[in-house]
C-alpha cells in the first residue's frame, strides 16, 4: 500500500517533531490534539525548528520558500473524524496505557480499515496497545528520538501479529523521512532504551555513591566516551518524569535491579523537577547555555 496522508496523535514535543519530519518528506499531515492551546504550542515549535533550518539552507536543504511549503502540508485539528482518510496514524500522546488504548479504540471505528496504526511509545507494549483495535496485523511500533528533526534513528517494532507487508511498508516509510530505520521486536525498551536506561540509572547511582559530581560525571562521559551529552544532561533533556515512567514499565517486565528507579530520581520527580521542560532537574536551566547543578 502507498502512504500519502499521515495522522499524528498528540502535538507535544515528540508529536510535533514527527509531524514536522513527515511534512518535510512531502506527506500531508493532520495533527490531532485535545485542545487548541496544545496545537498552538506544537505548531510554534515546528515554526521555530523550520526557521532554524531555513537559516542555513545550504546545510539543511530547507530554504525559506521550502519551509513555507512544508508548513502548507501541515494541518491541526481537534476532531478525530478529520483523520478518517489517513493511510498511517502515528500516536504520540501521553505515556499512559489506558489513555492510549481509549484513543486507539475510538479511532479504530473512524479511520479507514486498511490504514496502518503505529505508536511512538518508548516502553509500553505494542501488543497490548494493538488489542484495543480490530486491526492487530496492521499495527506496529515506530519509535522516534528526541529531538525528532535532528535524530536519525527510528526503531520499527513488530509484534507477533504484525503482517510482514505492513512492517515493510512502515520500514520503507521511515526511510523516506530521511531517517535510518532499524528492525526490532516488541520487548520493552526495544533496542535503545533497553541499553540506555540502565546506563542513565547507573549514572544516578554512581552520583549517590559519591563517585563524582553531576558536572564531573557528565564531563567524563562526554570526553571519555565521545557522547554528545553526559548522562545527567541527557536525563534532563529526555525528562525525568518520562524516564521514571519508563523504569516502572521496564522493571515490571524484567524484574531486574538494573531497571529499578534509584531513590534520587523518584525524589526529583516528586519535587516536580522534571528537567529542561520545567526549568530544573539535575541542572537549573535558567541560563540554558550555562546550566548549573541543582544541588
Ligand atoms: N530543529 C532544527 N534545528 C535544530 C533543532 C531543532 N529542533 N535543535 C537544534 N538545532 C540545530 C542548532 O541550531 C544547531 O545548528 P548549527 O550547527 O547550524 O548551528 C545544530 O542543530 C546543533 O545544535 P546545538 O549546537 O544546539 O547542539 P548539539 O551540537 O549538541 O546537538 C543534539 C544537539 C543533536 C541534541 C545533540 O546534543 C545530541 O545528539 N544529543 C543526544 C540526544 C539523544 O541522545 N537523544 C535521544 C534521547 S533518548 C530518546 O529520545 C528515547 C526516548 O524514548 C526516551
Amino acid at each position: 500500500m502507498t502512504i500519502k496522508k499521515v495522522g499524528v496523535l498528540g502535538c507535544g514535543l515528540m508529536g510535533s517533531g514527527i509531524a514536522q519530519v513527515c511534512a518535510t518528506a512531502g506527506f500531508d499531515v493532520t495533527a490531532l490534539e485535545a485542545e487548541q492551546k496544545f496545537l498552538d504550542k506544537g505548531f510554534a515549535g515546528i515554526d521555530k525548528s523550520l526557521a532554524k533550518f531555513a537559516e542555513k539552507p545550504e546545510k539543511s536543504g530547507i530554504t525559506p520558500e521550502k519551509a513555507k511549503e512544508i508548513r502548507g502540508r501541515l494541518k491541526g485539528t481537534l476532531k478525530k473524524e478529520d483523520l478518517a482518510d489517513c493511510d498511517l496514524i502515528i500516536e504520540a500522546i501521553i505515556e499512559n496505557v489506558e489513555d492510549k488504548k481509549k484513543m486507539y479504540a475510538a479511532l479504530d471505528g473512524i479511520v479507514k480499515k486498511d490504514a496502518i496504526f503505529a505508536s511512538n511509545t518508548s516502553s509500553i507494549s505494542i501488543t497490548e496497545l494493538m488489542t484495543a483495535t480490530q486491526r492487530p496485523e496492521r499495527f506496529v511500533g515506530l519509535h522516534f528520538f528526541n529531538p525528532v528533526p535532528l535524530m536519525k534513528l527510528v526503531e520499527v517494532v513488530r509484534t507477533i501479529a504484525t503482517a510482514p507487508e505492513v512492517f515493510e511498508t512502515v520500514f520503507e516509510f521511515a526511510g523516506k523521512l530521511g531517517k535510518v530505520p532499524v528492525r526490532t521486536s516488541d520487548k520493552t525498551g526495544f533496542i535503545v532504551n533497553r541499553l540506555l536506561v540502565p546506563y542513565l540509572l547507573d549514572a544516578i547511582r554512581a552520583y549517590e555513591e559519591g563517585v563524582g559530581s553531576i558536572a564531573d560525571i557528565d564531563q567524563a562521559m562526554k570526553l571519555g566516551c565521545g557522547y554528545p551529552m553526559g548522562p545527567f544532561t541527557l536525563l534532563d533533556f529526555v525528562g525525568l518524569d518520562t524516564t521514571y515512567y519508563i523504569t516502572h514499565v521496564m522493571f515490571e517486565e524484567f524484574k531486574e535491579a538494573r531497571f529499578a528507579s534509584p531513590p534520587l530520581l523518584k525524589r526529583l520527580v516528586m519535587a516536580g523537577w522534571y528537567g529542561k521542560k520545567t526549568g530544573k532537574g539535575f541542572y537549573d536551566w535558567k541560563d540554558p547555555a550555562n546550566p548549573a547543578a541543582s544541588f
